[in-house]
């Protein structure tokens, strides 16, 4: 088969790695891919959100099957081109991934679905949610309607920050992200994330996790993309994963179907669990990165399969051949991320540490220059491994990290630290 995945980034690389194990697997071509990426599949220089321009590029060479890695080309409609030119697609609609592109969409649908989730209201008008504000009180938590890069939520512990973000939001900071708001209630609790491939009517959950989003040791300074992530998720328990799916998964996948715009691709649901019981905070409509490194680590060969059945409606004859296994990725980023940052320092020393089932170094933000490695983006590596428990892995992926010579690099030193 001739596959065509779609993004540059660890999340890319990641899905590259298990794609190419898989024998179904032919041609592998990435646009635009990274310098790790160009070592497993022909990189393609392409504009990803251009929908007619990548199903040129999917007829022209022949491609069986595309899967798309990030939420921007889904919002933009890609899949729906791929899909109404008849190329066999991975990821939602246009529609579908208003689950991601919109909070107040997702905010109406659980509603609709009786999914448990934060109370919230929706605003258009400034004056009328600086008077929800003030009448509701700290914390609350103010957030963008639309995609803003993972920036477009605030979570405020006072009022007066509470008022500072609408006056960002309405003052056009997020441009039409921010034109409407959600206001919420601040939920407590311990977040994990519950990733499940939906083919439109089945569903299948695929793995759980845990992200890091500051940015410091001890879960603190800025919120960044993601600083390092585990695999499973063991506040995810038999339970909880069981009510989360039965309450708010399955519930959410119905809905979209009843309307006319069912969901297929990977639904993945940030969770917030407290005594036991999960609430929603917020859908993505595609793998999370660095989420997904862990993920595909411990699937292995079998997640091209999953996915590929879940892309023609298949779902419900399959099954996840569970490991009782554990995966941990620390992320290398650049001096400065998730502010301003450097570009072109080398990295060295990638060469001489193992790869295996086990062991990955997966490429975010890197390029080729002269035979050797270069950072170009802030997050930059996702040093990975697998362990039979969670501290052996995170002890394989931090000797890789002590390993790697890249002076203008830094990471998080305690990855894993609310598991272990
Ligand atoms: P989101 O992009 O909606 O996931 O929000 C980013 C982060 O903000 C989440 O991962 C949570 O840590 C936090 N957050 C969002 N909504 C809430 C909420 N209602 N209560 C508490 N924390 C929240
Ligand atoms: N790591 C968080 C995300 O992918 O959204």
């Amino acid at each position: 088969m001739n596959i065509l995945i779609l993004g540059g980034g660890g999340r890319e690389h990641a899905l590259v790695w298990a794609v190419k194990q898989n024998p179904k697997c032919d041609r592998l071509i990435v646009a635009p891919g990274n310098a790790g990426i160009a070592m497993l599949a022909e990189c393609a220089d392409l504009d990803i959100m251009d929908g007619a321009a990548v199903v040129g590029f999917a007829e022209e060479n022949a491609v069986d099957f595309v899967i798309v890695g990030p939420e921007a080309p889904l919002a933009a409609g890609v899949a729906d081109a791929l899909r109404a030119a008849g190329v066999l697609t991975f990821g939602p609609s246009a529609e579908a991934a208003r689950l991601e592109a919109s909070k107040g969409f997702t905010k109406e649908i659980c509603d609709a679905a009786g999914a448990p989730t934060a109370g919230y209201a929706r605003f258009t008008d400034k004056a009328a949610a600086v008077d929800y504000v003030r009448a509701t009180g700290a914390p609350i938590v103010v957030k963008a309607d639309g995609l803003a890069a993972g920036k477009g939520v605030i979570v405020a512990m006072t009022v007066e920050e509470a008022l500072a973000a609408l006056d960002d939001m309405f003052g056009g900071e997020f441009g039409q992200a921010g034109a409407e708001v959600v206001i919420e209630e601040f939920m407590e609790g311990e977040e994990a994330s519950l990733f499940v491939l939906c083919d439109g009517t089945d569903v299948l959950a695929v793995g759980t996790a845990q992200d890091h989003k500051r940015v410091g040791d001890g879960d603190t300074g800025p919120n960044t993309g993601g600083m390092g992530a585990y695999s499973p998720a063991p506040i995810l328990s038999d339970a909880v994963l069981n009510q989360a799916m039965d309450k708010i998964v399955r519930p959410t996948v119905t809905e979209m179907a009843r309307r006319g715009t069912p969901f297929q691709g990977v639904l993945y649901a940030g969770l917030m669990i407290k005594d036991g019981y999960a609430r929603l905070v917020e859908y993505n409509v595609r793998f999370g990165d660095p989420e997904c490194q862990v993920l595909m680590m411990r699937l292995g060969a079998q997640a091209f399969d999953l996915i590929h059945a879940c892309a023609e409606e298949r779902l419900g004859d399959c099954r996840v051949n569970w490991a009782d296994d554990h995966a941990l990725t620390v992320v290398m980023a650049a001096a400065g991320y998730p502010g301003a940052y450097a570009k072109g320092s080398q990295i060295r020393g990638l060469e001489e540490l193992p790869e295996d089932s086990s062991h990955m170094v997966f490429h975010a933000g890197t390029a080729a220059r002269d035979g050797s490695v270069v950072a170009s983006g802030g997050r930059v590596l996702n040093v990975t491994a697998r362990g039979t428990t969670l501290s052996e892995a995170r002890d394989r992926a931090y000797a890789m990290v002590d390993r790697i010579d890249w002076p203008g690099g830094f990471c998080r030193r305690d990855i894993g630290w609310r598991a272990l």
